[in-house]
């Protein structure tokens, strides 16, 4: 029977050294050295020896389980360095490769247009130039020939802050008097992009904020003619250059006369249809020659100065020129809605 141990030692250990990796060494040590591994239940043959063998053939198999265990730490260790060291080849950084392309965000459409808009009348000359969100109630409405009781400022619903004579701007046009008392007696010609708000119901047509840009041209003989000229130019470069146009009279305080621009319908050119409710023409923007009050209240003398303003909306602009049917889109910061606008960059 001792000899056998000897048989069993060769044989456990040559299979230790067939273990090719940590899974396979798992199993030869639960065959083997496990608690009901073959060499662990050679203790419990200890009957059927000699009772004189028996203190032999005890240390001679604690002497095998004390190699087979160090035998198999070394080759636990040894799997496990080269199981790293696999792992390492694997990883390694192969600095050839191209990067990984870094998620770039894009410019929101109100933006986007903001910027066209800016581009063509700075090409055409005008300044742009910022006026402040918050403004007096008198720049917003009384310097623009609206005064308290003016049945026009019934048109907006305002947001007044706790102090009633201050209200955030319900339009772009109060930035005209701000400009125009800044650079009198100079010749004038900006454009003021930027935030407004009313406190209106949300719906697919009206947000409580949404921007417009204002322009404002002051000289010594500015005409009817010089803003229809610069308007229709404006249109065809936002619209193409076939875009038909036209001018229809309307009314705003502090322009007179006043009038609205209509540009062809951008969908069915003119047919009809339901963008345009079959009219065949889209309004874009209101404008006017400079109501002598508001001159006045700029500083410039309406009897050697004159001017002309207008106002727009860029969100109803690239709602037109994209087909976006809901304003509430512009606020509502869903990625799917902004992100398709990244390639009009
Ligand atoms: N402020 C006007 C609005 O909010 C737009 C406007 C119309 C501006 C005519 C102007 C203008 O400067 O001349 O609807």
């Amino acid at each position: 029977m001792i000899d056998q141990l000897d048989d069993i030692e060769a044989r456990v250990s040559a299979a230790l050294d067939q273990a090719a990796d940590l899974e396979q060494l798992e199993e030869w040590r639960l065959a083997t050295i496990g608690r009901k591994g073959e060499v662990q239940l050679l203790t419990r043959r200890m009957g059927e020896i000699e009772p004189a063998d028996r203190p032999a053939f005890g240390k001679r198999i604690n002497e095998i389980k004390t190699s087979l265990q160090a035998a198999f730490e070394a080759r636990q260790e040894a799997l496990k360095r080269s199981a790293h060291e696999t792992d390492g080849d694997t990883d390694r950084i192969d600095v050839t490769l191209p990067g990984r392309r870094p998620h770039l965000g894009g410019l929101h459409p109100s933006t986007l247009v903001m910027r066209r808009i800016e581009r063509i009348f700075g090409d055409m000359g005008f300044q742009t130039y910022r006026s402040p969100d918050v403004v007096t109630d008198q720049l917003n409405f009384g310097d623009l020939n609206m005064p308290p009781d003016h049945p026009a400022r019934d048109m907006q619903d305002t947001f007044y802050t706790t102090d009633p004579s201050v209200v955030l701007r319900t339009h772009t046009s109060g930035g005209q008097i701000l400009a125009m008392q800044e650079r009198h007696p100079e010749p004038i010609r900006v454009i003021l992009p930027g935030m407004c708000y009313r406190n209106e119901q949300i719906t697919a047509r009206s947000e409580i904020q949404f921007h417009q840009i204002e322009g404002l041209a002051v000289g010594p003989a500015i005409t009817f003619a010089d803003l229809k000229g610069t308007l229709t130019e404006f249109a065809r470069r936002l619209f193409g250059e076939g875009r038909g146009a036209r001018f229809r009279a309307s009314y705003f305080p502090f322009t007179e006369p006043s009038a609205e621009m209509d540009i062809a319908c951008l969908l069915c050119d003119g047919q009809g249809c339901q963008l345009c409710k079959e009219t065949g023409w889209l309004e874009i923007l209101g404008c006017g020659m400079v109501h002598p009050t508001v001159l006045e209240n700029g500083g410039y003398d309406p009897d050697e100065w004159s001017g002309f303003a207008f106002g727009m909306g860029p969100e109803r602009i690239a709602m037109l020129r994209h087909g976006i049917r809901d304003i509430r889109y512009f606020w509502s910061n869903d990625l799917r809605f902004l992100r398709q606008f990244q390639r009009f960059v």
